[in-house]
């Protein structure tokens, strides 16, 4: 499909081959804006991140290690039926996967034989993973905390990797001067990413047959959020469905920026990490503002979960053989929560769970 590119914030417009990943007028982040059709149905294909594409901004050929399909399954929790999505189940254990085959195909479509990303861990490993099988070099900026299991993955993969002596959003803004100067693709938490991690309410969809009630998710830079929301958006457009999802974004009480400013109505500011749940320890969002609007329009719900109750999500979900990281059962963690208050809050409801890694 033909699309540009557009300031999510002043709306300036961009050339769909253009390098560009914010705004030269605002420096705010970039969104792809289609040309849509006014109808299109999803077709009969096996459900899998690929079956998609045409809801990528991909004119050629998606480059895949095989991405998505992951399983739902059922978990009860008291008298309620929760829906767990396996996203460990993908090549590199998480959910990255998915954005990573859209920037990995644009950046070779868009002839560039090197990237560099900033991650916490799972999304390096999967930038690394991809470029190594699509034979283009990587660099991944990490921050100071990034936990060892991952950085041994990292370098496995592959990539050159450059440890920062910061946190996250210090190996964000590493990662983004490397890239202008080096001219180098810069992957990561932006317009890219965004529509590869799309695939997952799609699949969402075509597995129940219909869009569920409630998505529990972990946020950290909001980018899955915001994904979901604008899947939900397009699945509207193009009268697939008309239903609405409230999403309910869970994050680590020692880093929950936008948990606090979406409940106390205020403005989104930084917070240093305390958390253990180092996947989603992003002290300042990149998709914050997104990922506020997805709450507010889809009349989500915002809560925070202490490292406590992570431990105890994550070994509850072990105990059914379902394995993942801290940060990975975040929206699992924050079920349990509302469950424990409100018991009958989930009754007659469809409610998934995204288990989003497990490295
Ligand atoms: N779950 C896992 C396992 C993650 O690794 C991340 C983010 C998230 C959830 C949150 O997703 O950032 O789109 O809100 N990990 C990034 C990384 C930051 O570098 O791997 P988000």
């Amino acid at each position: 499909m033909k699309y540009s590119l557009k300031c999510t914030s002043c709306g300036s417009i961009y050339n769909s081959k253009s390098n560009a990943y914010r705004c030269n007028k605002c420096n705010s982040i970039l969104e792809v804006d289609y040309k849509y059709p006014t109808e299109m149905d999803l077709g009969n294909g096996e459900i899998k991140h690929s079956k998609y594409k045409q809801l990528f901004p991909i004119s050629g050929k998606l480059l895949s290690l095989g991405e998505g399909g992951t399983p739902l399954i059922k978990h009860k929790i008291n008298a309620s039926d929760l829906i767990l999505k396996l996203e460990a189940d993908n090549p590199t254990n998480s959910f990255k996967d998915r954005g990573s085959s859209v920037e990995i195909t644009k950046a070779i479509e868009l002839g560039f034989k090197e990237v560099c990303c900033a991650s916490t861990g799972n999304m390096g490993f999967s930038i690394a993973t991809y470029a190594k099988k699509f034979g283009i070099k990587c660099t991944i900026f990490l921050s100071k905390d990034a936990k060892i299991e991952k950085i041994e993955k990292i370098k496995k993969a592959g990539a050159e990797i450059v440890e920062v002596k910061g946190d996250f959003n210090t190996a964000l803004e590493t990662a983004e001067l490397f890239s202008k100067v080096n001219n180098v693709f810069l992957c990561g938490d932006y317009h890219y990413r965004k529509e590869g991690q799309k695939s997952i309410i799609f699949e969402i969809f075509d597995q129940l047959g219909k869009l569920p009630d409630f998505i529990f998710l972990p946020v950290g830079n909001a980018t899955l959020l915001a994904a979901i929301y604008k899947g939900m958006k397009e699945l509207k457009r193009l009268k697939i469905t008309n239903r609405q999802t409230r999403l309910i974004a869970v994050q680590a009480k020692g880093c929950d920026p936008l948990v606090r400013a979406y409940n106390q109505h205020k403005k989104l500011t930084y917070m240093h990490s305390t958390t253990e749940a180092d996947a989603i320890a992003v002290g300042y969002p990149t998709f914050g503002f997104e990922g506020l609007e997805a709450l507010r329009e889809s009349k989500g719900l915002a809560l925070s979960v202490s490292d406590r109750e992570l431990e105890s999500a994550r070994k509850a979900l072990h105990k059914s053989r379902v394995y993942a990281e801290l940060g990975g059962v975040a929206s699992f963690a924050g079920a349990l929560k509302i469950n424990k208050v409100h018991p009958s809050w989930f009754k007659d409801k469809t409610v998934v769970c995204l288990i989003t890694g497990n490295n």
